[in-house]
């Protein structure tokens, strides 16, 4: 029979894959903690129709890369493509007028239908951070600080963080007509894809990566022009407080999302080490958004990490997996009725421990320590297991002398002591 295969673009991560991963997001989630942001989970699946509305029905996302399918119900699901709005929902749902400043994070698997290369998934990991309630431009550069801060944390290189104001509903107004009205003047002139934009979403033109194109909006209006005076000082706030803390930044006009819920500021950290997929951070403020989707009028700003593409960036230093500290060898019944107990009693002290249960002869199992590179082994013969103790043995090379001992079954000081002075300083 034929091998059942992955679906396009979904990956295993396997054990040994996963080391990296846990040590990544555990560090995240230190400095989350660190932060004061607090925990969401919401479902993975959800209706369609908040993503249409929240992401906007003309966005590639929601146009071209939703997983969408009716349920038993006919009700037509979708599985989240990101974050943002389901945190939203939850919030609305779940009665965020008595709560009106929120901060939040996420982390889990989105699902978009995009054609898989290096850095893009169709099943990908995000973790996200939102801040909900908060309207002050000292928000919006905490939240880049906080993004920019974890890249450091995890000693990430290289990286440019770019800036830009999409400012207010009615700026952008303004921006749009203007700029449609360059696009109507220079058609012919776009691509095929830029043209069909025109009409649906001009903006997204601004991120065209095709050369001519590119050539031709060199004389388009820029949206900072059509920003109000509020707008402009909010920007230019933002841009002094980033100054002052010494995040380097560019400004990039062109910076304006593949999400329609943007308002004011938006940014990218990005990475040459990423090839094409060079963004490894997306976010910005979104102010109209829970108003849109049915809750109170409430600013927030958020952003969020594609965790692959960190885990491309991250260094070898977090594959290293934490080692055993002991290993159990065995033979013979009552030896190992005794090693299943002793197993049991150093887990309860927070050894990490690994118990042999082949039965085979004792030089395999220790070559299986051997092979794990354990820490320590404790040997349990038939000789042991009558006098009622084991023996404790430093296996690890890097321990130039070879410290054994024997101890009791019952003689658990001699056993904490020996693990404290030999092994664990931490117990
Ligand atoms: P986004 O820019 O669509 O923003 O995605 C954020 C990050 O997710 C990207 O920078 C990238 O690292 C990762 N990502 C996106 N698509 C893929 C893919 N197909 N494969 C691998 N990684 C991918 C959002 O999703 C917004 N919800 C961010 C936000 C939060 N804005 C405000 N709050």
């Amino acid at each position: 029979m034929d091998k059942f295969k992955n679906l396009r673009g979904t990956f295993d991560i396997l054990p040994s894959q996963l080391v990296k991963w846990q040590n990544i997001e555990n560090i995240i989630k230190i400095q989350l903690s660190r932060s004061f942001v607090k925990e969401i989970r919401t479902p993975i699946l959800e209706m369609t129709e908040l993503f249409t509305r929240g992401i906007g029905e003309n966005t590639d996302v929601v146009s071209k890369e939703m997983y969408t399918f009716k349920d038993r119900g006919d009700r037509s699901c979708t599985l989240r493509p990101e974050g943002t709005a389901s945190v939203v929902r939850a919030l609305i749902n779940n009665g965020l007028s008595v709560k009106p400043q929120q901060k939040l994070w996420y982390m889990g698997p989105m699902f978009r239908y995009e054609r898989p290369q290096a850095g893009r998934q169709r099943q990908f990991h995000q973790f996200g951070v939102e801040f909900i309630g908060y309207k002050s431009y000292r928000s919006d550069v905490e939240i880049i600080s906080l993004a920019w801060d974890i890249l450091q944390r995890l000693g990430i290189k290289h990286l440019n963080l770019e800036i830009n104001s999409l400012g207010n509903t009615n700026d952008r107004k303004n921006y749009q007509q203007a700029f449609t009205k360059f696009l109507d003047k220079n058609y012919s002139s776009l691509d095929s894809d830029s043209q069909k934009r025109v009409n649906k979403n001009p903006m997204r033109i601004l991120d065209t990566k095709n050369k001519d194109t590119i050539q031709i909006l060199k004389e388009a209006p820029i949206l900072v022009d059509f920003l109000c005076d509020e707008s402009l000082e909010r920007y230019c706030q933002i841009k002094e407080q980033l100054k002052f803390l010494k995040i380097p930044f560019e400004e990039n006009y062109k910076l304006v999302r593949g999400l329609d819920y943007y308002t004011h500021t938006a940014f990218e950290i990005t990475s040459g080490a990423l090839g094409s997929q060079a963004t490894v951070c997306g976010g910005g403020r979104y102010d109209n958004l829970i108003k849109l989707m049915g809750g109170n009028e409430t600013p927030a700003i958020g952003f969020a990490i594609g965790l692959e593409r960190l885990i491309i960036l991250a260094g070898k230093e977090y594959e290293n997996d934490r080692l055993v500290d002991v290993y159990l060898v065995s033979k013979g019944s009552s030896a190992e009725n005794y090693a299943i107990q002793l197993t049991r009693k150093l887990r309860k002290l927070n050894i990490i421990t690994e118990l042999d249960t082949s039965g085979t002869s004792f030089s395999k199992q220790f070559k299986k320590a051997n092979k794990l590179n354990a820490k320590s082994v404790i040997v349990i013969g038939e000789e042991e297991a009558t006098k009622k103790e084991f023996l404790i043995r430093l296996f690890n090379d890097q321990y130039k002398e070879n410290k054994e001992k024997r101890i009791s079954f019952d003689d658990d000081y001699e056993l904490v002591k020996w693990l404290k002075t030999n092994l664990r300083e931490d117990l």
